[in-house]
């Protein structure tokens, strides 16, 4: 582990950027602190370093990665036919959580990076750790989420340790990631822009840049095919049985007493204004409803604590699907397998 302030506003003095640096040229894996959660990064041109993260990771190899660039030049030589959009895009959200998917230049990136698709996701960090990195290693990063499959993603180095440890050659470590949910994931080849993941830039950021994009049909409709490899995948969900609730307090309330009259110990995941008003063996909040970026930063961490509890249901509370609450609620459907018990 290399610990990294990243309050320092000069990249010139992180040495300790120095070695993983030469692992990532050396065709080692090493995770990295972005501001959405942290990546297992490798050299996206070299087929042996990015097995390490497929292999690190459990991934199955139809799932394609995100290229992580410190500079808008390292695009051009990774992508073609840029879209005047893109570029309105790019010059608004980057750095940023907005990852574009781009027709890939060919013979540049390992195939395994793109999962034999004629298509390339790249996305610039707003960290200045992973753009300092990126920039020392001189490649460009190919870096999914620093989980093991199908686990909540890492926002703390203590989350990849807990995944990881073992299976990759070092974690930089520069604290909390701060945004909690991944980049958002908008495909740019299209006529209209589709966001095939919610996440850190919302659609309405979007919306005001590029006018009109589509909504990806799988993620209103779970029977569709995802037009984004990874969002076929179950993912983030905590070791026990954990289901929506939509409902009022006293609905949840009496499927908490329900499941407990049955000798079940009962967790819920629940907005910070209402921690003190349900009655449960163990209650942890993400954040406040009235405030749903604090949700998408406490998320994952909340999902992972769960599973340190002897917990043998967990009822979650639902968030507005607006702004960030767009990203939060797709990620809670998918941590609950989209099971939802919904108020009569
Ligand atoms: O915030 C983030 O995006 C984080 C940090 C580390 O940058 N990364 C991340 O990567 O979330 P990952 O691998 O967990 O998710 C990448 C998503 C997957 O759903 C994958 O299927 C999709 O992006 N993706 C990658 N390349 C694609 C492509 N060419 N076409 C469609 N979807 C693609
Ligand atoms: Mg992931």
């Amino acid at each position: 582990v290399w610990s990294v302030d990243k309050h320092v506003d000069d990249i010139q003095s992180y040495p300790q950027i120095i070695q993983p640096a030469q692992l990532l040229q050396d065709n080692e894996v090493v995770a990295f602190p972005t501001e959405t959660v942290y990546g297992l990064g490798a050299n996206a041109k070299s087929d042996k370093a990015v097995k390490k993260i497929f292999q690190a990771k459990g991934r199955p190899g139809d799932n394609p990665l995100i290229v992580h660039i410190a500079s808008r030049s390292q695009l051009d030589e990774l992508a073609e036919e840029i879209p005047q959009v893109a570029e309105e895009l790019m010059a608004a959200f980057w750095p940023g959580p907005l990852t574009l998917i781009f027709h890939k230049r060919k013979g540049v990136l390992s195939e395994l990076v793109t999962a034999a698709l004629d298509t390339v996701a790249v996305r610039m960090p707003d960290h200045p750790v992973a753009l300092a990195l990126i920039k020392e290693s001189g490649l460009p990063i190919a870096a999914p989420s620093a989980n093991t499959s199908g686990r909540p993603s890492p926002t703390a180095a203590r989350h990849v340790q807990d995944d990881l440890t073992g299976k990759i050659a070092g974690i930089v470590d520069a604290g909390a990631t701060g945004v909690g949910v991944e980049s958002t994931v908008l495909d740019c080849t299209e006529e209209i822009p589709v966001i095939l993941r919610p996440g850190g830039v919302t659609r309405e950021e979007i919306e005001k840049v590029a006018g009109e994009v589509i909504m990806d049909a799988s993620l209103k409709d779970k029977a569709a095919a995802p037009k984004s490899p990874g969002m076929k995948y179950t993912h983030y969900a905590p070791k026990a049985p954990f289901i929506l609730v939509d409902g009022n307090l006293s609905f949840l309330q009496s499927l908490i007493d329900e499941k407990k009259s049955e000798g079940l110990k009962v967790g819920v995941f629940a907005a910070k204004e209402h921690e003190t008003e349900i009655r449960a063996d163990y209650i942890l909040a993400p954040g406040k409803t009235s405030d749903l970026n604090s949700v998408a930063s406490g998320l994952y961490d909340t999902l992972r604590k769960f599973d340190e509890l002897p917990v043998d249901i967990i009822f979650g509370q639902v968030f507005p699907v607006s702004g960030i609450g767009e990203a939060v609620m797709n990620r809670l459907l998918k941590a609950a397998g989209h099971q939802v018990i919904k108020q009569g």
